[in-house]
């Protein structure tokens, strides 16, 4: 019942059976919120940007969204079982190719043709695609900056690479920032620096400092311009308080994420590290060692702007888009909250269309974000969140169910109960038709 071919924002690609695109996603492929004139997704991107030299930094804001499964994940020493790979996380157009699941799916590209463009790093902003729950801050669809910097080394001593990375450093803009916690910048288990593949721990360390001075002044500058919008002058002058948490990439060692204490609450902004040597050696460019980081363009603008909901920066609603301007952070004004509806379904899982297909003996595994994406393409932007609210395994028959909470709210107007009774009774036919559950 697939068709033979998708087309995807004008390029035609066949299907088989890894495809996994709903039709519901396409439109999302043109919408290129990062570059629509006073968007908070575009103003928020320029915001970071400004805190990038582009004498030294090359911008890429209109790379396609769909890569090659090479460059999305092989290229980046993901390995052959890594989760993300799984077609219950990323949208495959087919065996071969992917929606970009991050921005680093070009890191590769881009270390080999910056040289040639006279830079020694690059800011990529872009549309990401991926399988995943529904909240107030997931959304199938999200933006990401990426930014790297590599630093020549061929013919200095180790010393004068050192040296020559510091000098740059210093001659940053010193950030606003507390660093409260900090997990050792270098030779912690399990995160090492690259030895074996000939980095000093005085290189890295000095790139490692570089990086996160670089990382400190974005973190200051989105705390002071969120402070200033909600009118709070004396906040925006504090210092943010920030800490290194040690982390795993495939493609950097060591890694690291870094968090902001926000509202009492400690909250992941980024991760980052050293790009691996061999990597960089891949992409041509053995005489040069970098950093590279990667951040979520919307959970920064939901924080600076005060903004709620993710589904709001796709609303083409003028009381949303009218409230923002090119170059300007102000508090978001709420229009009003509509009514919540919730409604629940329960199913016992392996026991729908698979069973009977497999007599009756255990069917398909269940994956929640299949479940998720059928909610999703039934009730789109009218569904708030899906939370797993029971599970239990029957004791005598081994049988298992599965209870959601499906909560209904359109950011725009009230829904009407009829029409959220409609959108119920989709999800459950849809549910008995394309899943192997039968419901209870
Ligand atoms: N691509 C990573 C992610 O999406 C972020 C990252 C980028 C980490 C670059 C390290 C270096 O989670």
């Amino acid at each position: 019942d697939l068709p033979n071919t998708i087309t995807l924002a004008n390029i035609t690609h066949n299907t088989d059976s890894h495809t996994n695109i709903p039709s519901t996603l396409l439109p999302y492929l043109t919408r290129n919120l990062h570059l629509t004139p006073h968007h908070p997704i575009s103003n928020t991107r320029q915001i970071i940007e400004s805190l990038f030299p582009p004498s030294t930094f090359a911008r890429y804001n209109t790379l396609p969204p769909v890569v090659t499964v090479a460059q999305n994940f092989d290229c980046l020493g993901f390995p052959s079982d890594h989760v993300g790979r799984s077609k219950s996380d990323t949208y495959y157009v087919n065996r071969y190719t992917v929606l970009r699941t991050h921005t680093s799916a070009h890191q590769a590209e881009k270390f080999r043709t910056l040289e040639g463009e006279g830079k020694s790093g690059y800011l990529i902003s872009a549309d990401v695609y991926r399988r995943d729950a529904i909240d107030r801050s997931h959304y199938p669809v999200f933006h990401q900056m990426e930014g790297a910097r590599l630093f020549d080394r061929e013919g200095k001593s180790g010393g004068e690479l050192v040296d020559e990375v510091l000098r740059d450093l210093e001659g940053m803009e010193v950030p606003n920032v507390e660093v409260a916690e900090s997990c050792a910048l270098f030779e912690e288990e399990g995160n090492p620096v690259q030895v074996n593949k000939g980095h000093s721990v005085e290189e890295a360390e000095a790139v490692g400092r570089h990086l996160r001075r670089q990382l400190e002044l974005v973190v200051s500058k989105v705390f002071s311009e969120a402070a200033l919008a909600a009118g709070d002058t004396a906040a925006a002058k504090e210092k943010v308080k920030v800490r290194w948490v040690s982390a795993y990439f495939p493609f950097t060692s060591p890694s690291y994420e870094l968090e902001v204490l926000w509202n009492g609450e400690w909250l992941e902004i980024l991760g980052c590290g050293v790009i691996r040597q061999d990597l960089l050696d891949y992409a041509g460019r053995k005489g040069s060692i970098g950093w590279a980081f990667g951040l979520g363009i919307e959970r920064i603008a939901m924080l600076m702007y005060g903004i709620p909901d993710i589904r709001l920066f796709w609303s083409q609603d003028e009381r949303f888009k009218g409230q923002f301007r090119e170059g300007v952070v102000k508090r978001f004004e709420a229009f009003s909250k509509y009514p919540l509806c919730f409604k629940d379904v329960a199913f016992w899982v392996g026991e729908g269309r698979g069973a009977a297909a497999a007599g009756g003996a255990g069917g398909e595994e269940f994956h929640e974000n299949d479940f998720m994406e059928l909610v999703r393409g039934v009730g789109g932007d009218l569904v708030e969140d899906v939370k797993l609210i029971d599970e239990f395994t029957h004791p005598k028959t081994g049988r298992k169910s599965l209870c959601y909470r499906i909560n209904y709210r359109s950011l725009e107007r009230t829904l009407t109960n009829e029409e959220v009774d409609g959108l119920q009774a989709k999800v459950r036919s849809q549910l008995e038709e394309k899943m192997d559950v039968q419901l209870r």
